[in-house]
């Protein structure tokens, strides 16, 4: 479905996200050097025809005087972003306490912090107040901006009191809201003190959207159970109006991953990390260093594998690249010393004088190192205790066109309604099925590897992010004409 464009002019659209898609470094009083992050929703923004994006959001430092703010605008400009100034006090609370410590675990089924609870109970009322505040200072911004006719897509558990804050202000506003993470049970969301204030504020916008239809139900039972409001198979109906809701598994650029396989320097690549592992077969983890990424408990199963399978353990190698992320929050700090501690272990028992069985980076990789890596991988472990989607697990296929690889992969990642019968499914919390899947990856047949391999190909290829975008984005804009009628009736 292609977006139609108005009196001949492209359909403008407001992405809203915590971060936008660059990284800023200060080089002087008034310069700044910005560097494009290419994740998954840039490129499937950029790909998507007939649209005339804008970005808002924050640019990931702190900027406090106004030459600096001044010309962070200008060269941003440039990117077709717009920045939100956000000060350290209001990042401390909102970013790292709010979104990070208290939304992040819950909705992925880790619960509510636990440790020192009347600390937590009387912090909570200031950092849900923080969230507020800086989700008002993202939607100023948006009215600063917003034209007659804008689409605004707001993003993530960062921004759930935004479409809100943005309907508050201007009711006609087309507004739709996406989660990248996992919606949890009703169960779960419901311990949440501030639980109906954010289903409400959700509820404002025209249409709401999950990458699976799992997430999609959870969203509308927690509105059934917790605001009475009536479910519908279209999605939330309050006093006659209705929000939409649906589910709009999100896909990766693949042709750019498969263009980048064919240039010399990845190429180059491939060739040094197939020297350098020959003999071993390569085992991959690429995660944000993130409790739910699961990766103590992925690399006590390969341990767990090591143990069983002596005749592997001069065989394979695993590599784990294990990217820093939101490293104020005392969470993360405990769990790259857990992280190291285990590697640490691991290597000292099964390592020699000239290999070790666990690489781990404390790092990210350029995506043509990346792209080199996931092409000589024969076994991805994708094993999330819960994750959204992963797009990992998808880089991964759309990179393997010539090994053709295993992909173990979490039942609890959202990637698993898409890619599970090509993928070897697995319960991350099992060590001991991991260490099976292992095994049974290592010594799968070429036959079934190949027939896996294409269910899980066609489908990273045909599904892609471009398709995503496009497709929530012309539903958004039909989506307010059947909320009108449905209202008018
Ligand atoms: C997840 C979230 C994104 C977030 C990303 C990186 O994928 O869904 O919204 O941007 O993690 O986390 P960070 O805190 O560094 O933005």
């Amino acid at each position: 479905r292609r977006l139609g464009t108005m009196r001949g002019m492209k359909q403008r659209l407001l992405v809203v996200a915590n971060r936008l898609p660059v990284s800023a470094v200060r080089r002087g009083e008034d310069s700044w050097s910005l560097e494009i992050s290419a994740g998954g929703l840039v490129s499937a923004l950029l790909g998507v025809k007939d649209v005339d994006a804008k970005w808002i959001g924050w640019a990931g430092v702190n900027v406090s005087d106004e030459v600096g703010q001044r010309a962070l605008v200008k060269a941003l400009a440039e990117k077709r972003c717009i920045p939100v100034f956000l000060d350290e006090e209001i990042v401390h609370q909102y970013y790292n306490g709010y979104c990070n410590n208290i939304l992040w675990p819950l909705f992925h089924y880790l619960g509510l912090p636990q440790e020192d609870r009347l600390a937590t109970t009387r912090n909570f009322e200031s950092q849900f107040n923080a969230y507020k505040r800086a989700n008002q200072m993202f939607a100023d911004v948006v009215n600063q901006h917003y034209q007659e006719g804008d689409v605004v897509w707001c993003h993530d558990y960062h921004l759930m009191f935004l479409p809100k804050c943005l309907k508050d202000h201007n009711s006609k506003m087309k507004v739709g809201w996406f989660l990248h993470t996992p919606f949890p049970s009703s169960e779960i969301y419901r311990t949440l003190p501030s639980r109906s204030e954010l289903l409400r504020s959700v509820l404002a916008a025209d249409l709401v959207g999950f990458h699976t239809y799992d997430y999609a139900r959870h969203f509308v039972s927690a509105c059934t159970r917790i605001l009475g409001l009536e479910g519908t198979p279209e999605g939330v109906e309050d006093q006659g109006r209705l929000t939409r809701v649906a589910a709009f598994p999100i896909g990766i650029d693949s042709d750019r991953f498969k263009r980048a396989l064919d240039l010399p320097a990845v190429k180059k690549h491939v060739q040094e990390l197939t020297q350098r592992f020959a003999g071993r077969k390569v085992m991959l983890g690429v995660d944000r260093l993130d409790m739910i990424k699961g990766i103590p408990q992925k690399i006590l199963a390969f341990e767990k594998f090591l143990e069983e399978n002596a005749n592997w353990r001069d065989k394979v190698v695993l590599l784990q690249i294990a990217v820093p992320t939101r490293t104020d929050v005392p969470e993360y700090q405990k769990l790259t010393s857990q992280v190291h501690e285990i590697v640490g272990r691991i290597n000292g028992r099964f390592g020699t004088l000239t290999a070790v069985p666990i690489h781990h980076l404390d790092r990210s990789l350029d995506f043509h190192a990346l792209c080199a890596l996931y092409a000589v991988t024969d076994v991805a472990l994708v094993t999330s205790l819960r994750d959204g989607m992963n797009l990992v697990s998808y880089e991964f296929v759309a990179c393997q066109g010539l090994k053709k690889g295993v992909l173990i992969l979490s039942e609890f990642a959202g990637a698993a309604q898409s890619l599970g019968a090509g993928a070897l499914l697995v319960n991350p919390w099992n060590i001991t099925e991991v260490a099976n899947s292992i095994a049974h990856a290592l010594n799968m047949p070429s036959e079934e590897r190949e027939k896996r391999h294409r269910h899980n190909y066609a489908h990273v290829t045909t599904h892609t992010a471009q398709d995503w975008a496009e497709t929530f984005v012309s539903e958004l804009n039909d989506t307010i004409v059947e909320a009108q009628l449905r209202t008018r009736q």
